[in-house]
């Protein structure tokens, strides 16, 4: 048997009882149906069943989840220091204190399984064992995720969940892991609700509350069927490094960040989205190579989508117009939103697009988007705009209300609607107000 790193012999005992109990469960209640009779196919007029109950931790996910991931730079280069560096590089930059709570792994941190099923991590890239480094990560005021597959196989070739839900949850539980993301690959045959709802369970039965995010990209639709397992769930395939492009792998593809930013449109999906339950158009790439005016675009824009802001650059070595992107606290509000609502795009002329959220206390997100590779000059006249948002039921009627402005990524930039608005909207870049009612 492999060593039990970062396992004590008190809790392995009482993890194995554990264990012995919970698999006996699981066992019996897969044997169930087919000791029952057939039950008969329900009537035309027989009520509908029952919706599938809640299996998630609640309260975790008021607002979008922020933290980091090691995915988009490092990919399968992750070690027990990197973390660590990083969870100091968090606190260091004051990201921390701006949000970014969770401390991610994403693949390939996994060694084998022993004897008996349970998961360990890799014994060269994590000496020290799990628990520790949840410790660790714990100790500076962050939260530790870690990353798993409902196949067989990690889209990184290492062991899935699949068959192990149960113990994979009690091992996390026993780490001290705070959010699982719960990716897709090798998962022929399988249905992706009842997948995500089996390891959804087997977190709530482990009893540690745990942020789960579906890994899913969008293929069955889990923003019709998630909100009760999830928290947030991936709704396209993988981010690319790019601003407006799409990187073609064969048989898969990954997309820039306009392509994600128009299939979260064409597909409808604000309407999922709220306190507890989120679109995921995936995690950043702001300061893995993208000129500043495309960062400063695509935090822009997951900002008016509520995304989840999960870094993915190498927080330790960031250059200062990294550090002031990722921590504009301003833009960070409009994320973080209490209410909860989605933006939309409200106007749309040959690349410039107008996206609009409703705020908490009656108040507005505006983005200019430039997609075009030239700057555009743009007036708004005010008085000529009246939003209307079908799902919040919020409207912004500038003929009889009267709003101030802040720019966002122009510190001190400010005026009120009273005046059309004259902005110089750079290439591939943005501007972005908030906009507070004025009292009359
Ligand atoms: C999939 C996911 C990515 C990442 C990799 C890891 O592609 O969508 O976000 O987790 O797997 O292998």
């Amino acid at each position: 048997m492999k060593p039990t790193l970062g396992r004590t012999r008190a809790t392995t005992k009482i993890t194995t009882t554990l264990t012995a109990a919970l698999v006996a469960l699981a066992q019996g209640l897969a044997l169930l149906p087919l000791l029952l009779p057939t039950a008969p196919a329900h009537a035309a007029d027989a009520p509908a069943p029952p919706p599938p109950p809640r299996v998630k931790a609640e309260g975790l996910a008021a607002t979008p989840p922020m933290g980091w991931n090691s995915w988009n730079k490092f990919a399968c280069n992750v070690n027990e220091q990197l973390i660590r560096e990083t969870a100091d590089a968090l606190v260091r930059t004051g990201l921390r204190d701006a949000g970014y709570r969770y401390v991610n792994l994403d693949d390939c941190w996994h060694g084998e399984r022993d004897a008996r099923g349970f998961i360990q991590p890799d014994p060269q890239r994590f000496p020290s064992g799990m628990k520790a480094l949840a410790d660790y990560v714990h100790a500076r005021g962050l939260k530790f995720g870690v990353y798993s597959d409902a196949g067989w196989k990690t889209c990184g070739g290492r062991p899935g969940s699949r068959g192990h839900e149960y113990q994979d949850a009690l091992s996390y539980a026993e780490w001290g892991v705070d959010y699982l993301k719960y990716d897709w690959c090798e998962t022929e045959g399988l249905k992706a609700e009842g997948a995500y709802q089996t390891m959804g369970r087997a977190l709530q039965a482990a009893g540690r509350p745990v942020l789960f995010s579906l890994c899913e990209w969008g293929n069955s639709q889990p923003w019709l069927w998630a909100r009760d397992v999830g928290h947030a769930w991936r709704t396209t395939g993988d981010i690319f490094n790019c601003f407006d492009c799409i990187e073609d792998h064969g048989d898969w593809k990954a997309f820039g960040v306009l392509q994600i930013l128009d299939m979260q449109r064409e597909r409808g999906l604000r309407r999922h989205a709220g306190p507890g339950h989120w679109n995921d158009p995936d995690m950043l790439e702001v300061g893995n190579g993208m000129p500043v005016n495309q960062d400063r675009a695509h935090f822009s824009i997951w900002a008016m989508l509520a995304a989840p802001l999960i870094a993915g650059n190498d927080l330790r070595s960031m250059p200062p117009q990294t550090a002031a992107i990722l921590g504009n606290r301003a833009v960070i509000a409009i994320d973080q939103d209490p209410l909860g609502v989605q933006g939309w795009r409200v106007a749309e002329d040959a690349g410039l697009e107008t996206w609009v959220r409703p705020l908490a206390d009656g108040r507005w997100a505006l983005m200019l988007l430039n997609r075009n590779k030239a700057a555009r000059t743009v007036r708004l006249d005010w008085v000529t705009q009246a939003w209307q948002d079908e799902l919040s039921g919020r409207r912004a009627d500038f003929a009889h209300t009267r709003y101030g402005w802040q720019d966002l990524w122009q510190a001190g930039r400010q005026g009120s609607t009273a005046a059309p608005l004259e902005a110089n909207v750079g290439a591939q870049d943005v501007v972005m107000l908030a906009l507070t009612p004025l009292p009359r």
